[in-house]
């Protein structure tokens, strides 16, 4: 199989787990037989200092050509005073807004060897299985007006967040399919006791799930389900969510598990006509620049990308299950960075990448 991808290693820690989740991919195209095109793109601070804008147009004419894409991560310190459109989180918005990626799926499991990491006790923690369902080209993050104006005491900054039906029908959708492949629930996050944008959010959700009669459905305040995930996280299978509030919820759902480093995503559209979802593959944690440069960022959340990368937008499951495998073997033999708590000397990143080499 041609397997065309766009790498965007971005900037931080974000060059070096992205530079082991390329040698993954190498690694299954050698030993499965495929034909691995990669080209490598700019996007995020990077992109502004070579190019003057974040998401320059020679990188979203390639991601909206090629088969999938994969990033790094992005975000550097010294874009922190920068006006909106030249930092390097805008290149993120516009790359995930021209792709059309309108799903961001993050799953939150436990693995065994990493029970010790969690910050929950164990018997809480053991068994937790859930994937959060992040609507992801929509809401405040992207409403309009949007801008800080005026001056003085008159200095003011709005930002709106607004969800059109269709926009919700969709990624309704996705989670309700999703769902059907797992423990047959969906919970709903919302704040409709207070916003308007989230009465619609579950009056949308609510019809869909008539469609589903298979799925059970359940709402949950997004307040309520920030403590619900400390306090019972097994309870949740899909976790179904608008923008922001999927933002936050996913980082706690990601120390849950052990490590933020640890967490995959993959970003999803509407499907090509080969069949194949369009997509984007991150790891949900950031740039890091405090530990960039050191080989210590743990590459497992890149290389998950690269396992939901390989059954999302080509279907081969079998090798999406291999690099799942190996992750739990190299974490099962403690080959894993300084976050994971090892008991020993921790491993670097390239080591990481070594021992999961090896292990497919
Ligand atoms: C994420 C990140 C991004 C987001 C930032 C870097 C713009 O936090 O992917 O979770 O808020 O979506
Ligand atoms: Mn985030």
């Amino acid at each position: 199989m041609n397997l065309n991808i766009l790498v965007l290693p971005g900037d931080g820690i974000g060059t070096e787990v992205t530079g082991e989740a390329v040698r993954v991919l190498r690694r299954v195209a050698e030993k499965w037989n495929h034909q691995l095109k990669l080209t490598e793109g700019l996007l995020g601070g990077i992109a502004i200092h070579k190019t003057g804008t974040p998401f320059p147009k020679e990188t979203e004419q390639i991601a909206t050509q090629v088969d999938a894409t994969l990033l790094g991560a992005v975000g550097l310190p010294e874009f922190d005073e920068a006006p909106p459109h030249l930092r390097p989180e805008r290149g993120l918005l516009g790359i995930r807004k021209a792709m059309g990626v309108y799903a961001n799926l993050r799953p939150v499991r436990t693995y065994k060897a990493l029970i010790h990491s969690s910050p929950l006790k164990n018997e809480l923690i053991e068994g937790t299985d859930m994937i959060i369902v992040r609507e992801l080209t929509g809401g405040i993050y992207y409403g309009t007006p949007r801008g800080i104006s005026g001056e003085g005491a008159e200095e003011r900054a709005v930002n709106t967040m607004v969800y059109t039906r269709p926009e919700i029908e969709r990624v309704a959708r996705m989670a309700f399919q999703l769902a059907r492949g797992r423990r047959k629930k969906v919970t709903s996050v919302d704040k409709s006791n207070v916003l308007e944008n989230s009465q619609l959010w579950r009056k949308v959700v609510i019809e869909i799930a008539r469609e589903y009669p298979d799925v059970e459905l359940d709402h949950l305040l997004v307040d309520n389900c920030a403590m619900q995930l400390v306090l019972n996280p097994r309870r949740f299978d899909v976790v179904l969510t608008e923008n922001m509030f999927g933002d936050i919820l996913s980082d706690e759902g990601a120390v849950l598990a052990g490590s933020i480093g640890m967490l995959p995503s993959a970003s999803i559209g509407d499907k090509k006509p080969s069949g194949a979802w369009t997509g984007l593959y991150e790891p949900v944690h950031g740039s890091a620049p405090d530990i960039a440069g050191q080989s210590k960022a743990n590459p497992l959340g890149a290389i998950g990308s690269v396992a939901a990368m390989l059954d999302y937008s080509f279907g081969l499951k079998e090798e999406s299950e291999a690099v799942n495998r190996a992750i739990e073997m190299v974490l099962s033999i403690g080959r894993v960075t300084a976050d994971l708590k090892p008991s020993g000397a921790p491993a670097t990143t390239v080591e990481v990448g070594d021992a999961i080499v090896a292990a497919i």
